[in-house]
């Protein structure tokens, strides 16, 4: 499976032409699998409910149709963040748009810093799907600063989380290591890049999107703060082996009924 990691700096509020942009760097740069940035065609910084709610897309939008032409077109799956609107609340979401014609979302579960003032807190959960014989979990930025988020991934048989962020801290990327060699797992955490000024604060994304492998190989860095897509062949049947030794396997082992007492 080829994957893409596509390393994006949206324009504020300008989400026809983000769009459009995004679209053309997925053509350019042939793969099964593309993972997009959380929010990745609005930018990030909302400064009031308002906006968040003025920007927000429901999903049937012309943009999400958009995403779905381009997974037809590609014949790919393809993971973005965009702010969902919903029964009267907004969600930071990620879809997958599938060439089959399926949709799958999910709404992050751990918001982070004044995302908790302008978004609810997601109430998809985790989950796991297929496609072309990998199992893809979804996950969104801060997900990752609770453990729990890809164990739950793994445990429910994901082979790669796509993993769409906005990071401004400098810690995911590196943390990604423990993540994947715990679990054994692919970990792909598409980055932002670029600052956002708005009102008072200015956000400095960090940029730096990686994939890393069951092993803790990374196969895949991005720059600090060029936009870059970066493709690798993955064999997702890796994530499949959780043995570390003859004996010890990362799975097998597990002692929930040591865990909680
Ligand atoms: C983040 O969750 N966007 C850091």
């Amino acid at each position: 499976m080829k994957i893409a990691l596509v390393q994006f700096k949206p324009a504020f509020g300008e989400r026809d032409r983000n769009v459009e942009r995004l679209i053309a760097l997925c053509r350019r740069n042939p793969a099964d699998l593309y993972v997009l940035p959380e929010l990745a065609y609005t930018g990030y910084q909302f400064v009031s409910a308002e906006e968040t709610r003025s920007l927000a897309d429901d999903l049937a939008s012309p943009r999400i149709d958009a995403f779905r032409a381009a997974a037809r077109e590609l014949d790919a799956t393809i993971v973005f963040g965009f702010p969902e609107t919903s029964g009267g609340s907004v969600y930071n979401a990620s879809l997958a748009v599938l060439p089959d014609g399926r949709d799958y979302l999910y709404r992050k579960t751990h918001l982070f810093y004044k995302e908790t003032l302008y978004f609810a807190p997601g109430d998809t959960g985790f989950f796991v799907f297929e496609f072309r014989g990998a199992r893809i979990g979804l996950a969104i930025c801060f997900d990752w600063f609770f453990p729990e988020s890809f164990r739950t991934l793994a445990l429910k048989g994901a082979d790669i989380i796509a993993h769409c962020s906005n990071l401004v801290m400098p810690y995911c990327q590196k943390a990604d290591f423990a993540a994947a060699v715990q679990n054994r797992i692919f970990i792909a955490t598409v980055n932002r890049v670029g600052s956002e000024r708005r009102e008072d604060e200015t956000l400095t994304f960090t940029g730096e999107s990686v994939l890393v492998s069951p092993k803790g190989e990374y196969l895949l860095r991005g720059p600090a703060e060029e936009e870059a897509v970066l493709v690798a062949e993955i064999n997702p049947e890796h994530a499949r082996d959780k043995s570390v030794n003859r004996y010890n396997d990362a799975f097998a082992m597990r002692r929930p009924e040591m865990y909680w007492r």
